[in-house]
């Protein structure tokens, strides 16, 4: 896609992630001036090769290392989540989603930058069934309340290389003679982390993108278990994928909160409680000038390379 931007300079939050990596690449081969706010710089020094990207140490929750971050940004684009806390009350949730953002709409206000991008979740929602889902609502509702000149992003789950999805399920599969899969009847449309990189630019390019909320769906819905079953026969590992019942799902997802890196909680296990496809008409990548891209061929291509017995 040609920029139809002049040269901006753009501050992103959370840009040192699976989603942020690719948005920040795609920003800078775009021509833009782009700052990365990190709690790790040290971590993040690979991406200093990126010529026109500058690497900034500060904690998001720190209204001095915000301003300072986004001081002559045009925009800013937040892609600060994560999917399970260290606790198990939805603070963890509420800092990382709805304390943030509210810090980062100060800031904006502060260092005068009108233009934010929010990257929330498909379903996000205040009443929704899991902390993760009603943090990512409540801070919806905070960036609609704002003021500013705000997008919304709403992405079902996201596929590509080095993605926590389909290499997360590839692993297991690999190590593993059979897979007990949590609520395998959940309805996903994975979509591909360049056509919500794409998203993120379209609506930075695009005045008619203010004020609206994009739904961003994969081209065709999966049941969990499809999903799992595709990641198995692309890694040539035909394993029996066993769907749990509701009650040893529970026992599941509560068993592997005590496994470090909390692979799956009671939390992820309330998310997966609600489909995750975009609404019929809803806003989404079409509306963008994007067309989305098929799960098989890509996955097929970075399995392929991750491979290792
Ligand atoms: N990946 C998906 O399938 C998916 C689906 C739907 C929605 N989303 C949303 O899209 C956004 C980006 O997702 P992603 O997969 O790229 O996430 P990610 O790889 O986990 O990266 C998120 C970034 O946020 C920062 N961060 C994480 N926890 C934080 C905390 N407690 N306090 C402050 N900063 C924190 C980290 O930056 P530093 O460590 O450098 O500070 C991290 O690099 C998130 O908001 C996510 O909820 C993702």
């Amino acid at each position: 896609m040609q920029t139809r931007l002049p040269r901006r300079s753009i501050c992103l939050l959370g840009g040192t992630g699976f989603i942020g990596r690719h948005l920040a690449s795609r920003l800078v081969a775009l021509g833009h001036d782009v700052t990365v706010l990190t709690r790790a710089r040290h971590r993040h020094k690979d991406m200093l090769v990126l010529p026109t990207l500058r690497l900034r140490q500060g904690d998001p929750l720190d209204p001095a290392d915000l301003v300072s971050a986004m001081q002559g940004a045009d925009s800013v684009v937040n892609l600060i989540g994560i999917v399970n806390e260290r606790g198990r009350d939805g603070r963890g949730f509420h800092r990382a989603h709805v304390a943030i953002t509210e810090k980062a709409l100060a800031a904006c206000r502060d260092a005068g930058v009108r233009r934010f991008v929010q990257m929330s979740a498909l379903r996000a929602d205040p009443a929704g069934s899991s902390h993760y889902l009603r943090s990512k609502g409540v801070a919806e509702q905070r960036v609609r309340e704002s003021g500013l000149d705000w997008t919304i992003l709403q992405p079902s789950v996201v596929f590509g290389r080095e993605d926590d999805f389909i290499n997360r399920f590839a692993g297991l599969l690999r190590h593993l003679p059979v897979l007990p899969l949590a609520k395998a009847n959940t309805r996903l449309a994975p979509v591909f982390v360049g056509d919500v990189v794409a998203a993120a630019v379209r609506s930075l390019e695009e005045p008619r993108a203010i004020g609206q909320i994009f739904q961003l769906c994969g081209p065709r819905v999966y049941s969990l278990r499809e999903i799992v079953r595709l990641t198995s026969r692309l890694i040539g590992r035909q394993r029996p994928v066993v769907g749990l019942s509701p009650t040893l799902g529970r026992m599941q997802a509560r068993l592997m909160e005590f496994v470090p890196g909390k692979p799956f909680s009671r939390d992820n296990f309330l998310t997966l409680s609600t489909h995750n496809i975009c609404d019929s008409g809803a806003p989404g990548l079409t509306d963008l000038g994007i067309v989305p891209t098929h799960l098989e061929p890509e996955v097929s291509r970075y399995l392929r390379i991750g491979a290792v017995d």
